[in-house]
């Protein structure tokens, strides 16, 4: 499983730190839970899957990883990441919070996407699978999981808003979210389409976990 990711990664131009062992956050999700009902809910659902159809570009956070999850609230505070309401949110966060925040989320059950656009699913799924060769964009498989359920730092997708997953490949893809360093997204991105971008984007909302 290493090798692969590490064999990916080459392919898509970056090495060392992808084989970054993930460490899970230690904490309580349940400290977590309280702030999440206090300040998140309202942005994020209850449950951490989302405000869709009113807000789609607010992510869903359920069954995402909690390496992942803390990194991106670390990344917002340190404005590695940079987004003026997210900034906001964790100002007054303490590490042990966003590591508790971190927890309950990924605790949390990833509710099905809806797909707005069959047409695009699959070519979507092809890109998702197997890349495009042609143009040199690796599948994105390769990190994510088969199923899109992530691992460690590479992040679950499954079921993720269109319009959200959409936006920040369209983010990497400019360099207007670089807080993947060494972490190769912006790297997949650079060669990818947009027409590419919405087809994958509309894929993963329809990914169903088992
Ligand atoms: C007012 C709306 C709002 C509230 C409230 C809010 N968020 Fe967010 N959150 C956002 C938006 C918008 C983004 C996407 C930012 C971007 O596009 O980079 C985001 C992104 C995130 C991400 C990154 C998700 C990913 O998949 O990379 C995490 C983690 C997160 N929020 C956690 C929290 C936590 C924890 C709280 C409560 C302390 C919170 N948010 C409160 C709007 C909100
Ligand atoms: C070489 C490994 C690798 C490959 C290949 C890869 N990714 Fe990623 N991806 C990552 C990592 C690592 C992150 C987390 C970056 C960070 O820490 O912010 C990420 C983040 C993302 C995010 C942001 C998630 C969020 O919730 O904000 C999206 C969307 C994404 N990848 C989609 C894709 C798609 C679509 C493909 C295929 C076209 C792909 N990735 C291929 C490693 C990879």
């Amino acid at each position: 499983m290493k090798q692969f990711i590490v064999m990916t990664a080459m392919l898509a131009g970056v090495t060392a730190s992808c084989t970054a062992a993930a460490a899970l956050p230690k904490g309580d999700p349940e400290k977590g839970k309280q702030i999440a009902s206090q300040v998140c809910m309202a942005c994020h659902g209850v449950d951490g899957n989302g405000t869709e159809p009113t807000n789609p570009e607010f992510p869903k956070l359920a069954g995402k990883q909690a390496e992942y999850l803390l990194k991106q609230l670390k990344d917002f505070k340190a404005g590695k990441r940079k987004n003026e309401i997210m900034a906001g949110m964790v100002a007054n966060l303490t590490p042990d919070d966003m590591a508790n925040l971190a927890l309950y989320y990924a605790g949390q059950k990833a509710k099905p996407g809806v797909v707005k656009n069959p047409a695009l699913l699959a070519q979507g799924k092809k890109i998702y699978l197997d890349g495009n060769p042609d143009a040199g964009v690796p599948a994105c498989a390769g990190c994510h999981e088969a199923d899109a359920s992530g691992y460690g730092f590479f992040p679950h997708l499954a079921g993720q808003h269109t319009e959200y997953t959409f936006l920040q490949l369209k983010r990497f893809n400019t360099g207007e979210r670089d807080n993947d360093k060494g972490l190769a997204m912006q790297s997949v991105t650079v060669k990818m389409t947009e027409q590419e971008m919405r087809a994958v984007a509309e894929y993963l909302a329809g990914v169903q976990l088992k």
